[in-house]
C-alpha cells in the first residue's frame, strides 16, 4: 500500500474528529465522518457546523469538493485506508469509561482489510491501544493488529476557541504498534499537520496526553490554592502572578479561576491516577490533591459571593446574582463539566435569583432554574450582584463595570472600583 491512502474514515465528529475530518478533506482525502448522532450528521450534511472553530463557511467547502459527507450508517465505512477514532472517553463512578472505544471499535473492525491504518485519538489511559482496542480489531477482521494492518495512537491536542494554535500548526505526537505502523500512522498526519513528533511506542503516546492534562490540573491547583491564601493574607496574587511571568525560564503562567471543565481536565488526571491504583497500588498523589483543590473551587467562589453581598447587608437568598458564563472556558460553547454549573446551583440553593448571561452556550443547556439574560442596563440594575465565571470575547465589559453594582471577578478581566478579583 502507498503512504499517501485516499479513503479516510474519521469515527466521531464532535470538537476533535470535526476538524480532523475537515483537515483531512483539505489535504486532498476522501472523507467519510461516521458518527452516531443522527441529529449532527443531518446538520454537518446541511453545512451547518456545531464545532465553534469549524465555520459552516468550511463546511460547506468541504462538502461542495463532493470529498466530504458525514454518515450514521456503519456500512458507509467500507473501503477505508485510514480511520482515525475520536470518541468520547468519560468517566463513570470513578472509573475510566472505555465503552465508546469498545463500541466504535467493533463497529469499524470489520472493516479493516489487509494493509489499512487505524489510529486511536480519544485520550485514555496507556495500554489501551494494545490491550483494549486491538484484540475488538482483531477480533471482528480476523487479522493481526502490525501483522495484517497498521495500528497506531496520536494524541489530540486541539484547544477549542484557541485563534493562534490549531490542529495544523500545533505539533503531532503520533506512534505505532511496530516500525510499519509508526511509519504509516505518521505519514497520514504528515499530510495534515506541519510537524510530527514520532515516539517509540504506544503507551508513550497515551501517557503523553495524559502528562500534558495533569500538569495542566495540577499548576492550576497551585495557583487556585494559592489565590485563597493570599487572599487571606491580604496580599494581591494576581500581581504576583504577573511578576513571576517577567522571568523568562523555568516558570510558567497559570491564573486562578472557579474550578476546570471541558472533556479533558477533570477527566484526563483520573483516568492515570485510576491506572497508577489499579496497577501499582498506588495512589497518584499530586492528581488526588489537585482534584480536591479544583473541584472545591466552586464552593469557594459561592462563599465570596455570600462574603460580597455580606458587604452590602445583603443576603443570598432574596438577592438577584447575575452569572456570566456557564461555557467551561472563553469563546466556547462547550459546557461539560462546566464549574459555573455547581456554582449556580449551590446559589440557587442557598434562595438566590440566578440570572445568566452566555451567547456561547444554548440556552437549552442552562440549567432549568437559571433565567437567560442578555446583560442588558435593566438586567445589570436589576443585580445585586455580578459573578464573571468566564471570560468571552464579545461581553460588554464596560457596561458591567459602569453599572455600580459589586462584582466578583474570577477571571481578572474588569477593572473598577465595584469589582473584586478571586
Ligand atoms: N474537546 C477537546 O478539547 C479535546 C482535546 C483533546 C482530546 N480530546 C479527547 O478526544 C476525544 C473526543 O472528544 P470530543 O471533545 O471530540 O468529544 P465530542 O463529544 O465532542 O465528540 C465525540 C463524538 O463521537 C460520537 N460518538 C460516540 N460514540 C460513537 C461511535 N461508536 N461511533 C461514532 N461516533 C460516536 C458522539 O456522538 C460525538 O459526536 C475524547 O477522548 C477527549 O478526551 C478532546
Amino acid at each position: 500500500m502507498s503512504l499517501i491512502p485516499d479513503r479516510v474514515v474519521v469515527v466521531g465528529q464532535g470538537y476533535v474528529g470535526l476538524p480532523v475530518a475537515m483537515r483531512a478533506v483539505e489535504a486532498g482525502f476522501d472523507v467519510v465522518g461516521f458518527e452516531v448522532d443522527d441529529d449532527k450528521v443531518g446538520q454537518l450534511n446541511g453545512s451547518s457546523s456545531h464545532v465553534e472553530d469549524i465555520t459552516d463557511e468550511r463546511l460547506a467547502s468541504a462538502i461542495a469538493t463532493g470529498r466530504y459527507r458525514a454518515t450514521a450508517d456503519p456500512a458507509d465505512m467500507a473501503g477505508f485506508d485510514v480511520v482515525v477514532v475520536s470518541v468520547p472517553t468519560p468517566m463513570g463512578d470513578g472509573v475510566p469509561d472505555l465503552s465508546f472505544i469498545e463500541t466504535a471499535g467493533a463497529s469499524l473492525a470489520p472493516h479493516v482489510c489487509r494493509g489499512s491504518t487505524v489510529i486511536l485519538e480519544s485520550t485514555t489511559y496507556p495500554g489501551t491501544t494494545e490491550e483494549l482496542f486491538a484484540p475488538i480489531l482483531e477480533a471482528g477482521s480476523g487479522l493481526v493488529a502490525g501483522t495484517d494492518f497498521h495500528l497506531g495512537y496520536s494524541p489530540e491536542r486541539i484547544d477549542p476557541g484557541n485563534p493562534n494554535w490549531g490542529l495544523e500548526n500545533t505539533p503531532k505526537v503520533v506512534s505505532g504498534v511496530d516500525a510499519e505502523s509508526l511509519k504509516h500512522v505518521q505519514g497520514f498526519f504528515d499530510r495534515l499537520v506541519e510537524r510530527t513528533v514520532p515516539v517509540s511506542g504506544t503507551r508513550e503516546a497515551e501517557l503523553t496526553k495524559l502528562l500534558e492534562n495533569t500538569f495542566r490540573h495540577v499548576n492550576i491547583a497551585l495557583v487556585n490554592e494559592l489565590a485563597i491564601f493570599s487572599k487571606d493574607l491580604g496580599i494581591d496574587v494576581w500581581e504576583a502572578i504577573d511578576a513571576a511571568s517577567t522571568k523568562p525560564f523555568g516558570y510558567m503562567r497559570f491564573t486562578p479561576g472557579p474550578g476546570v471543565g471541558g472533556h479533558c481536565l477533570p477527566i484526563d488526571p483520573s483516568y492515570l491516577s485510576w491506572q497508577v491504583e489499579r496497577t501499582l497500588g498506588h495512589s497518584f498523589r499530586f492528581v488526588e490533591l489537585a482534584n480536591d483543590v479544583n473541584k472545591h473551587m466552586p464552593d469557594y467562589v459561592v462563599r465570596r459571593v455570600q462574603a460580597l453581598l455580606n458587604d452590602h447587608s445583603k443576603a443570598v437568598r432574596g438577592s438577584t446574582v447575575l452569572v456570566y458564563g456557564i461555557a467551561y472556558k472563553a469563546n466556547t460553547s462547550d459546557a461539560r463539566e462546566t464549574p459555573s454549573r455547581p456554582i449556580i446551583e449551590q446559589l440557587l440553593e442557598l434562595g438566590a435569583t440566578v440570572q445568566l448571561v452566555d451567547a456561547h452556550v444554548p440556552v437549552g443547556q442552562f440549567p432549568p432554574a437559571a433565567t437567560p439574560a442578555l446583560g442588558t442596563p435593566a438586567d445589570l440594575a436589576a443585580a445585586d450582584v455580578v459573578v464573571y465565571l468566564v471570560d468571552h470575547d464579545d461581553v460588554d465589559r464596560d457596561a458591567i463595570t459602569s453599572a455600580g453594582v459589586p462584582v466578583l471577578d474570577c477571571r481578572r478581566a474588569l477593572k473598577g472600583p465595584d469589582v473584586q478579583y478571586l
